[in-house]
């Protein structure tokens, strides 16, 4: 059991996911970051612990639908409260439409859709007991507008949208607001796979000129988790240097 406001973080370990759980620790939750590398995971906890913070690491594969609910349930039996909810874990296989086989498709999917599913059903109960609650879904201007070569993951993205804006109408009244964070080009391991080339190509379309941090949307997630977001469900806010406006 804990005082502390508590948070999980899937895909926690890096990139954007690590941002938001150093965030939200930094915003005095207890945040328990969700991913499948332990040593990764303990890194970023024991750096937030040392600073002060609390944050605990539980190593669970999203795509196993089964563990992933008891993981979820789990957290809300021993610490008795989820207070917010961040579906951040996310994977691409990109490929042209003609050439993208079926498990690449469902693969993705599952991983990016259903989990987040998965997880708000998970963790709506003890919000619905709890009167309240935060869940925030990290979609993509992918799923926003669609991107060539991505026809699976944009279709995830997308898919993470209609969720939330149902879960949104649907746990109003409970006090529980439901939103989305769609990226556009974020600095991590995702986008570190382009080429120079690639990279600044890309960059002619962002108005600002330049790809985003980490950090820069962990700063949305924190208002969407924090009391100046309290009247703020269903939306979905483009971090993506004006990509998509
Ligand atoms: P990343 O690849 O650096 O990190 C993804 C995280 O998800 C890792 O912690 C990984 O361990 C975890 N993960 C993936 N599959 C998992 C599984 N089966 N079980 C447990 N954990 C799993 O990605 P990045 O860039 O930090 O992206 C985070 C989210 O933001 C993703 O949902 C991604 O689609 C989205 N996004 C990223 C953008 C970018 O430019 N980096 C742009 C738009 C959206």
């Amino acid at each position: 059991m804990t005082d502390k406001r508590v948070a999980i973080v899937t895909g926690g370990s890096r990139g954007i996911g690590a941002a938001i759980v150093r965030r939200l620790a930094d915003d005095k939750m207890h945040v328990v970051a969700i991913a499948r590398n332990l040593e990764k995971l303990n890194q970023v906890c024991s750096e937030i612990t040392s600073a002060g913070g609390t944050a605990e690491a539980l190593v669970c594969d999203i795509a196993d639908f089964k563990a992933l609910a008891a993981a979820v349930e789990g957290v809300a039996e021993r610490l008795g409260r989820i207070d917010v909810l961040v579906n951040n874990a996310g994977i691409a296989k990109d490929g042209l439409i003609l050439r993208m086989d079926d498990e690449d498709f469902d693969t993705v999917i599952a991983t990016n859709l259903k989990a987040a599913f998965v997880t708000i059903r998970a963790a709506a109960r003890p919000m619905v007991r709890a009167k309240g609650g935060r869940i925030i879904n990290i979609s993509s201007v992918s799923g926003v507008a669609g991107n060539a070569g991505q026809a699976n993951y944009s279709a995830s993205k997308a898919g993470m949208i209609g969720l939330s804006k149902s879960v949104a109408k649907e746990l109003a009244g409970k006090n529980i607001t439901c939103n989305v964070v769609a990226p556009g080009f974020i600095t991590t391991d995702m986008t570190d796979v382009l080429n120079d080339q690639i990279k600044e190509g890309v960059k002619n379309f962002i108005p600002l000129k330049r790809f985003g941090t980490p950090q820069e949307v962990a700063s949305v997630v924190s208002f969407l988790a924090g009391n100046d977001a309290n009247y703020v469900t269903g939306q979905v806010i483009c971090v993506d240097g004006g990509m998509v406006m």
